[in-house]
């Protein structure tokens, strides 16, 4: 672990781990029984996991808690509850186990629709790999056995890593808000990773400029954020609910001071700090019965489920906290907006042409070694620079029914 440059103090102490939660009934979208497999994506090799040790590779030198025989991960995380559901610090979006159980199959979506890819960036030996938000993990373990050379530290406020982990991987409870700015050396990483942190951050400049800070020269900067609303928007023009459940969210999440906007993914905000190479991609994810091609309709479903059982962990915080929602009128606009976007999702007809989006935004600090022409380089299942259905170029291995579009071209400084 790099050399720290900042005193910082050791998470809130906490009076023992938050009583339990009984979870009210939630609706059901079922998947048929042989879609179930898809989920498990990463074989566990149960030798390479069975070293365990300490889930803190070390204790920062000056935490509180360093001198006490409590483990980091006995407890020193405060958590409190909303509704049924279990938060942490200002996050909008709750940790419990229903929702990490989410995170689980939403790993699995994103590896699809990389292409059975961890990555779009062109990574070359890295040494170094930072996951803000790393939520349960798995994509900082998945890193850590694609490149066992490499340390790859995954941070979170929330304490939901796994206790065993890949030797080379490392979890930490960290707020990347922290003032101060991040604990680590400067130019440490090679490589920072944010995935799904829409609505985490109450400033996406201040984790640019201290991602910028702690990469190498010619490091890379991948964010990758689903854009829920515009689609939905528009296929759900006719129904009265949505726009009414988004706007309040919208609000919520503005007045709770973190944003659930996309905004951190227009390619401006990472040029302007001086990132170059900067790109920014479109994955959809055609979603309803107007699909033909039947991998594409399973996608599509997948995430479709993934995204109805979401609908509270999204909303619950920000309505109820920050406008005054009952619990029940949260759940009640879920329950008519989810049914609603299922009817149409089964709707051949008004659902022709549906479809959710992944947005992937790269770029890198200058200076450093330029990625070698021939470098094992990450790519989505297709990309071109438009939208098309299946990429059928020699050697591009596509995904039926996921669809990349290229924004724009890369910008080179
Ligand atoms: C939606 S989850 C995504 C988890 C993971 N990146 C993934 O894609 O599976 C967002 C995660 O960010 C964490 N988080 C929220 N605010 C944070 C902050 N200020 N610093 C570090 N982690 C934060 C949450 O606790 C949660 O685990």
């Amino acid at each position: 672990m790099g050399e720290r440059r900042h005193s910082r103090e050791g998470p809130p102490s906490h009076d023992g781990e938050p009583p339990p939660i009984a979870s009210p009934p939630r609706p059901q979208y079922v998947l048929e029984d042989d879609e179930a497999d898809a989920y498990t994506i990463y074989s566990v090799n149960t030798q390479h996991y069975a070293q365990q040790r300490s889930i803190y590779h070390t204790l920062q030198e000056d935490c509180e808690t360093l001198h006490s025989t409590q483990s980091l991960y006995d407890g020193t995380v405060p958590y409190f509850d909303i509704n049924g559901r279990r938060y942490c610090r200002g996050y909008n979006m709750p940790n419990d186990e229903e929702e990490q159980t989410r995170m689980q199959m939403l790993n699995a979506i994103y590896y699809n629709l990389l292409g059975q890819r961890l990555t779009t960036v062109p990574l070359v030996n890295p040494k170094k790999i930072l996951d803000v938000g790393t939520g349960i993990g798995e994509w900082a373990m998945a890193m850590g056995d694609e490149y066992p050379d490499a340390e790859v530290i995954g941070t979170d406020i929330a304490k939901i890593q796994p206790t065993s982990a890949p030797l080379n991987v490392f979890f930490e409870i960290d707020d990347a808000e922290e003032p101060g700015g991040w604990a680590w050396a400067d130019e440490e990483f090679d490589f920072v990773h944010f995935r799904y942190m829409c609505g985490a951050f109450m400033s996406w400049e201040y984790i640019y400029q201290e991602t910028y800070r702690h990469l190498k020269p010619g490091g890379w900067i991948e964010v990758l954020d689903f854009d829920d609303h515009e689609p939905i928007r528009e296929f759900l023009r006719d129904n009265t609910s949505f726009p009414m459940w988004l706007h309040a969210i919208m609000e919520g999440s503005q007045r709770s001071g973190r944003p659930r906007t996309v905004v951190h993914l227009e390619p401006q905000s990472l040029e302007d700090l001086g990132f170059v190479d900067v790109q920014s991609t479109i994955v959809e994810i055609p979603t309803g019965m107007w699909l033909e091609d039947e991998q594409a309709q399973r996608n599509g479903k997948h995430f479709l489920v993934n995204t109805l059982c979401g609908f509270e962990a999204i909303c619950m915080r920000p309505l109820a906290e920050y406008m005054g929602w009952t619990a029940e009128e949260v759940r009640d606009a879920c329950e008519r907006v989810a049914q609603e976007l299922w009817k149409l999702c089964l709707d051949p007809v008004r659902s022709k042409g549906f479809a959710f989006k992944l947005k992937i935004l790269v770029g890198r600090k200058p200076d450093g070694p330029m990625a070698p022409q021939d470098a094992d380089v990450a790519r989505p299942a297709t990309v071109t620079e438009s939208t098309i259905s299946n990429d059928k170029r020699e050697g591009v291995e596509s995904e039926p029914g996921v669809e990349i579009t290229v924004d724009r071209e890369r910008t080179t400084g």
